[in-house]
């Protein structure tokens, strides 16, 4: 799936149409991406955000980009791992697929996600990996419209998983 494309970086600096941040369901900010987000995008997308009056795990949505490079910034809740009995793989899908939605029904051609629920949140990084990587290949082989999917790792470590996951896609994926 060559639309798909695995990237050591850090997703604040992406020039592409939207970067997905992992936030949680007060959408009112937090650590990691969500704050390293927030930061570059400034104040007014805060203020964006208070207008959406949060977003239940496993869905998403859209705001400007603001001071960042990329035009749009598609925030989605990934779930707390709590054992991988409460649903969590499935809502993580769900996150993967409705940004991918919007970024289409925005008209959208390049997107960029960052390792959702792999931080603070927990998710084992081998599934979630799998998880993202099958969910992206599974949306694009229906769409042709968005023409790439950046997979942004922030360290060697989960680089090295996701590249494990897109090797194990399988060719028809
Ligand atoms: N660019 C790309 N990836 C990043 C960046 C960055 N600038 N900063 C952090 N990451 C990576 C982390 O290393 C991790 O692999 O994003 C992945 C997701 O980690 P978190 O940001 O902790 O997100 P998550 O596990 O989904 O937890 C969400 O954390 O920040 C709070 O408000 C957020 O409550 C929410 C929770």
């Amino acid at each position: 799936m060559n639309r798909i494309q695995i990237i050591l970086d850090d997703i604040t600096c992406l020039s592409v149409d939207v970067i997905v941040n992992a936030a949680n369901e007060s959408l009112l900010g937090g650590g990691g991406v969500d704050g390293a987000i927030h930061r570059a995008a400034g104040h007014e997308l805060l203020a964006e955000c208070r207008t959406l009056k949060g977003c239940p795990t496993g869905q998403a949505k859209i705001t400007l980009g603001y001071q960042l490079p990329a035009r749009f910034v598609i925030h989605t809740v990934g779930p707390i791992w709590r054992g991988g009995a409460a649903g969590e793989a499935g809502l993580l899908a769900s996150c993967y697929r409705c940004s991918m939605e919007l970024a289409i029904g925005q008209g959208l051609a390049t997107l960029a996600f960052p390792s959702i629920s792999c931080g603070v949140y927990g998710y084992p990084l081998a599934q979630a990996a799998e998880i993202a990587v099958s969910t992206v290949a599974q949306v694009l082989s229906g769409n042709d419209q968005i023409r790439k999917v950046y997979l942004v790792c922030f360290n060697a470590e989960v680089f090295a998983a996701y590249t494990r996951a897109l090797g194990l896609l399988s060719p028809t994926g």
